[in-house]
């Protein structure tokens, strides 16, 4: 079989070199770090396909014109596909994705950002290096006994859950896929999980139907201190509520590795540059929000995993053997 040419594309040092480290004969990958767009699609125009990431843009414009080139899928190195137009797609370009890469990456990683949150070690961290050791401002709160909510039970919410019950925490969850019987999670409405719960944390896709489930009408319903995690699309909340709820006091703490707008900030260094979105800068700027640049997923076993797997949705795609399991219907 002759040699697959793909482009990959939002590539990274760590990308590029989990995708050298696994074996892909009959692959030639190239890398480029710029995002696809509307204008950077035709660097695709000699591939036989393309690999993309959570922030490339595969809006009907862009889809149109990998039509135009005669590309007939494209493989997304990511769980989520909210960035595809999959109806302009529909019978014409097929998605694969890589599902399950690991839930534990994302999950750890929540409790990353929870615990750095509550107990103030990046502040500290930086104290301490100027030899300020006073733990003014530093008061947290134990996790053991507080209420999480957990919206969202598929790979990562149920990682979450497992990670909140070693702390001895309250679980509630809401998922109106995944209601179990008496099983060991307790499923409440959405309403009461979000009235009750001390911590709310994401971990359910972006749809038309999430879009901004986390809004000025729901932030009025949560107890007054509640602390919100987001680690699963920045779309789920609506950021000028979140920003108004943070300003009133409602909000203690946000603890956000995506934004609805990153798109084309997240994974740049804009340090040099002056930040146009005003949202984002006044949530940067709060005490009590901290945000991380799309980072959840970033561990090694994930890398390798997103690797393999892509890999592995080339080959079958082009030998004629598509893994269904990993398309996008
Ligand atoms: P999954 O498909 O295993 O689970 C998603 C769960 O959400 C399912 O149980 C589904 O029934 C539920 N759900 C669907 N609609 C819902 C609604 N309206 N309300 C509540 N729950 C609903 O997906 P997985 O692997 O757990 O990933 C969850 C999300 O995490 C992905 O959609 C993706 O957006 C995000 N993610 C973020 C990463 C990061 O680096 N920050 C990395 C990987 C995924």
């Amino acid at each position: 079989m002759r040699t697959i040419k793909a482009l990959v594309y939002d590539s990274k040092s760590y990308t590029q070199e989990a995708f050298e480290n696994t074996e892909h004969d009959g692959i030639e990958f190239t890398y480029v770090d710029t995002k696809l767009n509307k204008h950077t699609v035709k660097l695709a125009k000699d591939y036989d396909t393309i690999v993309t990431f959570v922030n490339d843009d595969l809006g009907e414009e862009v889809i149109e014109k990998l039509i135009d080139q005669g590309k007939k899928a494209v493989f997304l190195r990511c769980s989520g596909y909210n960035n595809v137009d999959l109806k302009k797609a529909k019978g014409k370009i097929d998605f694969y994705r890589v599902p399950n890469y690991s839930p534990y990456a994302i999950g750890e990683f929540t409790f990353a950002l929870l615990l750095t949150s509550m107990r103030r070690t990046h502040k500290a961290y930086n104290r301490t290096r100027e030899f300020n050791f006073s733990l003014e401002g530093f008061v947290g709160i134990d996790l053991q006994g507080k209420t999480i909510g957990v919206i969202g039970t598929g790979r990562i919410g149920r990682v979450v859950i497992d990670i909140a019950n070693g702390f001895k925490m309250n679980v509630l969850a809401y998922d109106p896929y995944q209601k179990e019987k008496n099983g060991p999670i307790k499923y409440v409405s959405l309403n009461e999980l979000i009235k009750k719960s001390d911590i709310i944390t994401l971990h359910c896709p972006l749809t038309k139907k999430t879009e901004h489930m986390i809004d000025k009408k729901a932030i009025d319903k949560m107890k007054k201190g509640v602390v919100i995690i987001n680690t699963s699309r920045g779309g789920l909340i609506d950021s000028k509520a979140l920003l108004k709820g943070i300003e009133s006091r409602k909000v203690s703490s946000a603890c956000l590795d995506v934004y609805e707008e990153e798109a084309d900030i997240f994974y740049e260094d804009r340090s040099n540059h002056i930040l146009n979105d005003e949202t984002l800068r006044d949530l940067i700027s709060m005490p009590n929000v901290i945000v991380t640049s799309h980072q959840a997923f970033l561990t090694k076993e994930a890398l390798n995993n997103i690797a393999m797997t892509t890999i592995s949705n080339i080959r079958r795609y082009f030998s004629g053997d598509p893994d269904e399991d990993n398309h996008t219907l």
